[in-house]
């Protein structure tokens, strides 16, 4: 929108989070709170966009640089209106409104900035409050109306009166103000307060007796002003956005068998004629492809999945790869650098790690595979394991197309299997195997005729029992 700049205040600590993490940085259903306020204003196309940092404020200036804002740095941390005084600077050249909101309100979309915006616009305001009517007001602003209905003020908790603590329309901390007014009322409010802070909420008495009329825009739906401070309040802002995210993809033809036991983080994309089984989680960087099945108790993390691929019972993928129509589970663990190729299968107590399965290729049973390269059309017999790791390093194994690994066969790497070999089972390979070749390591079967009395039971004694 033309004219507008946006102040989004993150400086705080956030005392009441009880936490060591900086309040704007504790995630809402898998993402920072701040990132949804920061999309929600960048979606609105505004002019500049100044992010005022404090408390962490190297942590929150890695996290958001290159993401098209700008910080100013407050410090020390002496509240809201000095935070935003704090952002003078950077503001300089702006001279039209300045749209200020808080870090901690994720749930407020795009579409109320835009009204907000026409209204104080339409209304032709120099000063406008996003206010809200909530049931429970604690924690908030009071909004104080005089006998016209005109707002004359904003009580904080703390120093609210009783009469003034039963009030329910409370301050959203979203606000528009025109650049010279905020920073003239910024010069004059005092801390003179129950918490010794130059509140923002000040500027409202200082525009008052200066007779600018003060607008306010009345947030229908109150939830879109959530402002966390609790977390108890991060886990009702998390619920609501699940929730959101499970009915957008309902709508959009994902199968959910229980919606409310499945925990999809916003941002993640499943894709048409998928089924999603009751208890499963799915979070970050995520993609699942059409007509999968994701079976009970899967975790899935910054992980892409294709086409009709199925992820049975209790398995666990971190930034791993899974091609079309490949089968996982259930049980199996693909740790962080894990490709599985198209129609593969990886069976129950596989671990995999740092490896490429190739097309076609099977793990079924009781395997680890690390640092590996596995060709197409392998079979990895169950109980084979790569021994990757020296003490020191970590060394790789590759095995060539076509191999066929018997059952229980340690690969001490490194070592090849050129394509088309055949490992027989119970083998220890040491050195690396030509192409279309067999290997076997195993100690020479000896048998030796037991003497009477010898073994563990003797017929007669089976008799007996
Ligand atoms: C604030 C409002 C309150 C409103 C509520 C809405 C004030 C004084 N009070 O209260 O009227 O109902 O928001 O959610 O403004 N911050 C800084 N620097 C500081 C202090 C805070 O950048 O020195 C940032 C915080 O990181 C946070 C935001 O400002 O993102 C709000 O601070 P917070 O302490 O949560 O204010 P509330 O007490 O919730
Ligand atoms: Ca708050």
């Amino acid at each position: 929108m033309q004219g507008f700049a946006a102040i989004i205040l993150a400086a705080g600590k956030g005392t009441r989070m009880k936490s060591c993490l900086c309040k704007v940085l504790h995630p809402v259903a898998g993402r920072p709170m701040l990132s949804y306020v920061i999309d929600t204003v960048r979606a609105c196309d505004l002019e500049k966009i100044v992010l005022v940092v404090g408390h962490q404020a190297q942590d929150v200036m890695n996290h958001y640089t290159g993401s098209g804002v700008e910080f100013a740095v407050q410090e020390p941390q002496l509240g809201t209106g000095h935070a935003v005084a704090a952002a003078r600077e950077q503001l300089r050249s702006s001279s039209g409104d300045i749209l200020i909101l808080c870090g901690d309100i994720p749930l407020i979309r795009p579409e109320t900035l835009r009204d907000f915006m026409g209204f104080h616009r339409h209304n032709e305001s120099a000063l406008t409050v996003m206010t809200t009517n909530v049931e429970n007001p604690c924690g908030y602003g009071r909004i104080l109306r005089n006998e016209h209905g005109h707002i004359v003020g904003i009580a904080e908790e703390k120093d609210a009166t009783q009469t003034q603590r039963e009030v329910h329309e409370i301050n959203t901390g979203i606000y528009i103000a025109k650049s010279d007014l905020l920073f003239s009322l910024l010069s004059q409010i005092r801390n003179d307060n129950a918490q010794g802070e130059y509140y923002l909420t000040d500027i409202i008495t200082a525009a008052v007796q200066q007779s600018v009329p003060v607008h306010c825009f009345v947030l229908q739906n109150c939830l879109e002003g959530l402002g966390i401070n609790t977390r108890g309040e991060l886990a009702f802002a998390s619920a609501a956005i699940w929730q959101k995210t499970r009915m957008d993809l309902m709508e959009s033809g994902v199968t959910l068998l229980d919606p409310g036991t499945v925990y999809v983080d916003s941002g993640v994309e499943i894709g048409p004629d998928s089924i999603v089984h009751p208890v499963v989680s799915i979070s970050g960087n995520t993609t699942v492809g059409r007509e999968c099945i994701i079976e009970s108790g899967v975790y899935i993390i910054n992980s892409r999945i294709g086409d009709g691929v199925q992820i049975l019972q209790g398995s666990r993928l971190n930034e791993a790869i899974v091609e079309d129509g490949t089968t996982v589970g259930p049980m199996a663990h693909l740790r962080p650098g894990t490709i599985i190729g198209k129609h593969a299968r990886v069976g129950n107590f596989v671990e995999i790690k740092k490896s490429v399965v190739g097309d076609g290729s099977k793990a079924s049973h009781l395997t680890y595979l690390g640092d590996s390269t596995i060709g197409k059309h392998v079979n990895i017999g169950c109980g084979t394991i790569t021994c990757n790791y020296d003490g020191v390093k970590k060394h790789p194994t590759v095995i060539g197309d076509h191999c066929f690994v018997g059952s229980d066969v340690q690969f001490i790497a490194p070592v090849e299997v050129g394509e088309g070999s055949l490992i027989g089972a119970g083998s220890t390979i040491t050195k690396d195997v030509p192409p279309q070749s067999l290997a076997v390591s195993r100690s020479r079967q000896k048998v030796y005729p037991l003497r009477k009395g010898q073994g563990s039971a003797s017929p007669d004694e089976d008799r007996k029992s």
